[in-house]
């Protein structure tokens, strides 16, 4: 058997693969089937600072409404000791889940405010959840924002963050940054122990029948991953930060491309709410093979052979063979 062991945050894995956010790892019988199946860690489902402020307009009105006063119908209106806030709700889930899981829980969460970020975040630290991720989904519609106001927002959140918990902080991000090696960086030197790249964004869709927009949520498929593997390429050896791949990670070969790219950890999400948790076994075996069939030993001696630095053909990664993928197409069609 090849070593397959890896470390993310400074927390040991015993395989690279981590059930990615989603409802699987909010839930208790799943969460534990991840575990069997041989997730090495879980994130668990943000904790969203949205739904915690709708619970307390829904609390402060249903406590106005008693305090006006409607006599006998009082009797109707739910027992306020016995409401169960959408928080509680999440917290004792969570500790459940933690308390019954042998391997690391990381605790993620979604903010609005910046109070509610870091009460959040203490929260989940209380909790002993094993790192913190923040689940960074911004879209920049504001046109009068510039660039580096987007950034700093981010780079003083995980700063405040660093300074209010002792947990490793790890931040997923969009692909959508000018220069995002260069937002990294900014990300490290305020406290951030990682980065997973990359979050998916959700398109909404237009209805030409109702022409009105809708919501759609579509799982990845794998065409998504090499986007990862190239940013994972080019900057997990020149910023000394943990990587994690997340977004269309379905098959073996795809998780071994991010090692050999220089990441630490792949998420996993559509693909196990498609196959089940006990997708990952086969992934397992399917690395491990491929790793015998090389001779690796171990995942250290491969990672990070193919990244940026290290590869024969680097300048691959960058925008070299933009004319000569193009070329080649035509050439294929002639
Ligand atoms: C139903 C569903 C729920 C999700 N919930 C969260 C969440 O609460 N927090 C988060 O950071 N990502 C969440 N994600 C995103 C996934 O964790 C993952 O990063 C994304 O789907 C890309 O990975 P994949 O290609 O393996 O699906 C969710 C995804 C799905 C499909």
């Amino acid at each position: 058997m090849v070593d397959i062991t890896s470390e993310y945050l400074g927390i040991k894995l015993k395989n690279p693969l981590i059930a990615s956010s989603s409802p699987l790892t909010g839930s208790l019988d799943k969460a534990r089937e991840l575990e069997d199946a041989g997730a090495a860690a879980i994130v668990l489902p943000s904790l969203f600072e949205e739904e915690l402020i709708e619970d307390q307009e829904i609390m402060h009105g249903t406590l106005d409404f008693q305090a006006i006063g409607f006599g006998e119908a009082d009797s109707f209106l739910p027992e306020i000791q016995l409401y169960q806030s959408h928080l509680d709700q999440y917290l004792e889930k969570a500790q459940a889940i933690k308390s019954s899981l042998d391997i690391p829980v990381i605790g993620s969460l979604n903010g609005r405010s910046l109070s509610g970020w870091l009460e959040n975040a203490k929260l989940l630290e209380e909790l002993n959840c094993d790192a913190l991720e923040l689940n960074t989904y911004h879209v920049s519609a504001n046109i009068d924002d510039t660039a580096a106001e987007v950034e700093s927002e981010y780079t003083l959140l995980v700063n405040e963050l660093r300074s209010a918990v002792n947990v490793p902080i790890t931040v997923k991000l969009s692909p959508q940054y000018s220069s995002l090696g260069n937002y990294i960086q900014q990300l490290q030197h305020n406290g951030a122990n990682g980065v997973v790249l990359f979050n998916r964004f959700y398109q909404p869709d237009i209805n030409l029948d109702t022409l009105r927009l809708e919501p759609r949520l579509q799982l990845s498929t794998p065409t998504e991953a090499l986007e990862r593997i190239r940013w994972i390429a080019l900057l997990s050896k020149r910023i000394d930060l943990s990587f994690a791949a997340t977004g269309g990670f379905h098959n073996a070969s795809d998780v071994l491309k991010v090692l050999l790219a220089g990441g630490d950890a792949v998420y996993l999400c559509s693909v196990l709410l498609q196959r089940g948790p006990n997708h990952i076994k086969t992934l397992l075996s399917e690395m491990q093979a491929w790793l015998l069939e090389k001779e690796y030993e171990s995942i250290t001696q491969l990672k990070g052979s193919l990244c940026y630095e290290h590869s024969d053909d680097a300048i691959t990664y960058e925008r070299g063979n933009y004319l000569s993928v193009l070329r080649s197409y035509i050439a294929e069609t002639e």
